[in-house]
């Protein structure tokens, strides 16, 4: 069995009188330590499948199976803990806490777990020595998505869900912050899912999982992944 299996996911929305299958009949796996890329245009129901799989929304039907636990079948309380011990998150907007610095949204996510890692320690790993102490209106994009990438890897999860992590940042910044996503993958072991509509990155994978209008079209395993350094977009 794989370490992520997502089997037979039904998600529908109902708003009015218009329902909406954001995922229809989503079956896909990822190994342990793996770095996937959910490609697909905008609507396409990528961001349901995250949110999912890191325990913020439940499905309509079909398993989610995480290291053997179906987490479909888990209650609100189990959920909170799943979320809490095993998954970092990183979003396109990155929701930082306003008032609070660089150093004390990182402490905010690393206080609540067991195995956390320094925070200090984390943001200077993200290139943020300098910025420790700020506030996220101090800071640049690409600095407030370096922090948002700290508070997820400082709860050293086992899982790291990024969801359009580059979306609002300029190609060089986008750039080191992948490097940065990609490291947990690479150096650290975790299982890395990042969602994109950019195509160019998904060399960068060891597969990538295709989606179109809620539904996976095709999964690419990739043997021999690109390094960012050699990816252009
Ligand atoms: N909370 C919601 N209520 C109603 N419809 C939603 C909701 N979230 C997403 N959708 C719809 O589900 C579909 C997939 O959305 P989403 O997963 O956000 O796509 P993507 O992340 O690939 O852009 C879209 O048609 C979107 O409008
Ligand atoms: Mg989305």
């Amino acid at each position: 069995m794989s370490y992520i299996e997502v089997r037979h996911n039904f998600k529908k929305y109902q708003t009015g009188d218009t329902e909406v299958l954001a995922n229809n009949d989503v079956s896909f796996s990822v190994e342990k330590g793996e770095l996937a890329i959910i490609l697909g245009a905008s609507g396409a129901g990528k961001s349901t499948i995250l949110n999912i799989l890191g325990g913020m929304d439940t499905n309509t039907s079909g398993d989610v199976i995480i290291d053997g636990q179906n987490i479909a079948k888990y209650n609100k309380r189990q959920l909170t803990t799943y979320r809490r011990n095993d998954i970092g998150f990183v979003f396109q907007f990155y929701n930082l806490i306003q008032n609070l610095t660089a150093k004390e949204n990182v402490e905010l996510a690393s206080e609540i777990v067991k195995d956390a890692l320094d925070p200090v320690q984390t943001l200077i790993d993200v290139g943020l020595q300098k910025r420790i102490n700020n506030f996220p209106a101090e800071l640049s994009g690409g600095e407030q998505q370096r922090v948002a990438i700290a508070r997820a890897i400082a709860k050293n999860p086992k899982i790291l869900l990024c969801d359009e992590p580059t979306g609002a940042l300029d190609y060089e910044t986008g750039k080191s912050v992948l490097q940065i996503i990609a490291n947990m993958s690479r150096e650290k072991g975790a299982t890395v899912i990042i969602v994109t509509h950019n195509s160019t990155i998904a060399p960068i994978a060891d597969r990538v999982i295709h989606f179109h209008d809620g539904q996976v079209t095709q999964i690419e395993q990739n043997p021999n992944p690109e390094a960012i350094a050699n990816v252009k977009w």
